[in-house]
């Protein structure tokens, strides 16, 4: 994909880290949005530091996990489904970073780590095609992720939930591959009614209380969202602590 004007101006002007990789690196290797200027904006409400073990959850083509690794020295298990990981350790020795990113091919479904493992969970523009499940967290994040261990997440979804109604204005160039998008309440109550994590913050990406647009998501400009009116899709971030409740609880609750 290739950004579009207003995009680059963004990261010129207010992601100085992002700013310092190659466009085309980044142009070529991301699957639908910004991976790094979105790594970027979790990084300035995450206090990653020098030897925490992060997973990047559906981490694409790791270069994601690789910015991590650079900026910060925490070590990071790119791991995701569709991409083979012997693609993203070229990548990764490509950006001599071996040392902090381990290239892992897997369903979030079947992870292979231990419980309590990771200090951080990052998780960029792939959420939405696995974590909407009521039952996600609880059973899939919630025991990797050591208790006080941070989840971070940057996502894109209409402002508000639609509630029955596709907007009038955006039917023109809906898809349906859009039903999975939420709003960042939606993403809020997600974890919040999980009973296992509290809520850190929660904004847009940029933090300034608007969208950022980025493009279209696939080559052949479907779904174009970028046309859609500004205001009424945009990118959030949200961080979430893991709290002490032992996830095992989950199905003593009454069931
Ligand atoms: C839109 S891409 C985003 C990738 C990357 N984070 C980026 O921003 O470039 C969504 C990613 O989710 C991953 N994914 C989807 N379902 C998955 C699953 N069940 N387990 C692991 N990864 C999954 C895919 O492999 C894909 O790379």
């Amino acid at each position: 994909m290739q950004y579009d004007d207003r995009t680059k101006a963004l990261i010129t002007s207010k992601y100085p880290l992002t700013a310092k990789y190659d466009i085309k690196w980044i142009e070529e290797n991301a699957m639908g949005s910004n991976p790094v200027l979105l790594a970027e904006s979790l990084s300035r409400v995450i206090d990653f530091k020098p030897g925490m073990r992060v997973m990047d959850m559906g981490c694409g083509k790791a270069i994601s996990s690789i910015f991590l690794a650079k900026e910060f020295g925490v070590t990071v298990y790119a791991t995701d489904l569709w991409n083979d990981a012997t693609d993203n350790w070229k990548r990764i020795c490509e950006a001599g970073i071996q040392d902090k990113v381990i290239p892992i091919k897997a369903d979030v479904h079947k992870l292979p780590y231990a419980n309590d493992y990771f200090d951080a969970i990052i998780c960029i523009n792939s959420f939405n095609f696995y974590g909407h499940s009521d039952v996600f967290l609880t059973e899939y994040v919630a025991n990797i992720l050591k208790p006080e261990g941070v989840f971070g997440l940057a996502f894109y979804g209409p402002t508000n939930e639609f509630n029955g109604k596709i907007l009038e204005k955006l039917k023109p160039t809906w898809h349906t591959f859009e039903c999975i998008y939420h709003s960042l309440d939606w993403h809020k109550w997600h974890f919040e009614k999980t009973t296992l994590f509290d809520i850190e913050m929660a904004d847009d990406v940029d933090g300034d209380g608007c969208g950022l647009l980025m493009g279209n998501f696939f080559d052949d400009g479907t779904p174009d969202l970028s046309k859609a009116p500004f205001g009424y899709m945009r990118w959030n971030r949200l961080v979430a602590r893991r709290n002490h409740v032992p996830p095992e609880k989950f199905w003593e609750g009454g069931m």
